[in-house]
């Protein structure tokens, strides 16, 4: 099964995404997590988008159609793509179609993931992340059950997002209102749209997320 996650910066899109890795053998597609990594490794590509991530700007649909067309050629999985924080405009969404046709697949579901403003700038702020594996917590909804130590991976290496602060949250949020929100008109025209309530805690989201999940492989693919 292949399917989005749809949501503003913080809706806990990535939190979901992981444990759907481990539950369905899912494959995880970020273009947030790809773009960070292109940067760290200092590659051209990633020189080129840094400025922009750290405006709180969104970069260029050629760099993240490429990104995720690489992905989808030499990704094998036996449950499913992911899209977390992919497609963020019409044209990544189209490319999104096209690509997956490529490859002999085609989109399931797309989850949009339903927060208010408020919620999002408590969840950017208390954000860190282990630097080893990319467990996500947060200070006060999910902190580490040992002082410094990584529940997943032991690691005591945790990374805060230079992004993560209220004056961008308002630039990523003015971008996703501007820019993504238009995937919600588009993805319901074309059947696919579910929508869920993002607000409440991690564990009742997963269940909401399953209930769509199951509702959607009984009544199979749905063409994109
Ligand atoms: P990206 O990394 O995609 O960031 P984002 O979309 O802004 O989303 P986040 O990762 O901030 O939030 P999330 O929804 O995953 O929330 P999380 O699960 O971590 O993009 C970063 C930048 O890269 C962009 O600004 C842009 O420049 C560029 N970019 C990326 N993709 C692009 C594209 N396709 N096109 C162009 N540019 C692109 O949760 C947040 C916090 O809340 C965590 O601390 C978590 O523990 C907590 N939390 C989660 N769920 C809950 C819950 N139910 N209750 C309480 N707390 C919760």
């Amino acid at each position: 099964m292949n399917i989005i996650l749809l949501g503003p910066p913080g809706a806990g899109k990535g939190t979901q995404a992981r444990r759907l890795v481990e539950e369905r053998d899912m494959v995880q597609l970020s273009t947030g997590d790809m773009l960070r990594a292109a940067r760290k490794s200092g590659t051209e590509m990633g020189n080129k988008v840094a400025a922009i991530m750290d405006a709180g700007a969104l970069v260029t649909d050629e760099i993240v159609i490429g990104l995720i067309e690489e992905q989808l050629t030499n990704t094998r999985t036996t449950g499913g793509f992911i899209f977390d924080g992919f497609p963020r405009t019409l044209a990544q969404a189209d490319a999104l179609g096209d690509l997956l046709a490529q490859v002999g697949q085609r989109l399931d579901v797309v989850i949009e993931m339903a927060v208010d403003d408020d919620a999002l700038v408590q969840r950017i702020s208390g954000r860190f992340t282990c630097g080893d594996c990319g467990e996500v917590y947060h200070d006060d909804t999910k902190p580490l059950k040992s002082p410094d130590v990584c529940d997943k991976c032991g690691a005591s290496n945790f990374v805060r997002r230079a992004d993560d602060n209220e004056e961008l949250l308002r630039v990523r949020l003015l971008e996703y209102y501007k820019k993504t929100s238009p995937l919600i008109g588009y993805y319901y025209a074309k059947g696919l749209l579910r929508t869920i309530d993002g607000l409440g805690s991690m564990d009742g989201v997963a269940g909401a997320i399953r209930e769509v999940l199951a509702s959607t492989d009984g009544a199979g693919s749905i063409a994109s």
